[in-house]
């Protein structure tokens, strides 16, 4: 990689910052002054800026337990954006696998790696996500078979996928969906007469919401997470 991408991918600067950097000879490969943008850096190489050895940033896979009153959207709007919440270089990288509601609470994939948010995000690819759930109503023993049949959603087409409800009590369940269609989860209740109280995500695949994770903490995900997906 030349010297100049590579300043670029491991700090916020720019590629003519990175250019007048390396210019000022405050840049060293293996502890000698480089000067060249176009020298060819080695996966052994070490460079550091004053002194200050930098790695290129590669991908990033992390989990964030999403507060109310946040989005995920990648920007700020009415709400703040979860990825406000994070100090962290190079944010701008980073997207969101699977949105939630600005009042649900959970769960929230964060990564720089499109081809891996595809994976969580694809109906095709059956990831499933676990919410708990509170309803105003009652639940009805039949509605476990009703969710794994598919109920009709207002202004789409077919049935949702078979989707498991484990109740836990009358007002308490466990719902898991392999789709992510606009505000399903309220939609599917809605379909039933019901109406959701509380949602929170506790779970996508494989991977599960640390139970230690206040709402607005994050942690980078394990290899092991990252390749359960
Ligand atoms: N379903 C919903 O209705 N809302 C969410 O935030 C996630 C799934």
């Amino acid at each position: 990689m030349r010297l100049d991408k590579f300043i670029c991918e491991s700090t916020e600067l720019t590629r003519s910052l990175a250019k007048r950097v390396l210019k000022s000879g405050e840049v060293t490969c293996d502890g000698v002054v480089i000067k060249d943008a176009s020298f060819k850096v080695g996966t052994d190489t070490e460079v550091c800026i004053e002194g200050r050895k930098i790695e290129v940033i590669g991908e990033r896979y992390i989990m964030m337990n999403k507060p109310v009153d946040t989005i995920c959207s990648t920007i700020d709007e009415e709400y703040q954006s979860v990825l406000s919440l994070m100090d962290i270089e190079k944010v701008e990288t980073l997207h969101i696998a699977g949105c939630l509601d600005v009042d649900t609470t959970g769960l929230v994939l964060i990564t720089s790696d499109g081809l891996w948010s595809h994976k969580i995000t694809s109906p095709k690819k059956d990831c499933g996500k676990r919410y708990y759930v509170e309803v105003a109503e009652p639940l009805d023993e039949a509605l476990i078979e009703t969710f794994a049949e598919g109920v009709q959603l207002r202004n789409e087409d077919g049935l949702t996928k078979p989707a498991i409800l484990d109740i836990i009590d009358a007002t308490h369940a466990r719902l898991t969906i392999s789709e992510g269609k606009y505000h399903q989860v309220k939609r599917m209740f809605a379909a039933v007469g019901n109406k959701v109280i509380n949602l929170h995500r506790e779970a996508i695949g494989k991977i599960e919401m640390e139970d230690d994770l206040l709402e607005g903490e994050w942690r980078y995900l394990t290899d092991e997470e990252v390749k359960s997906v």
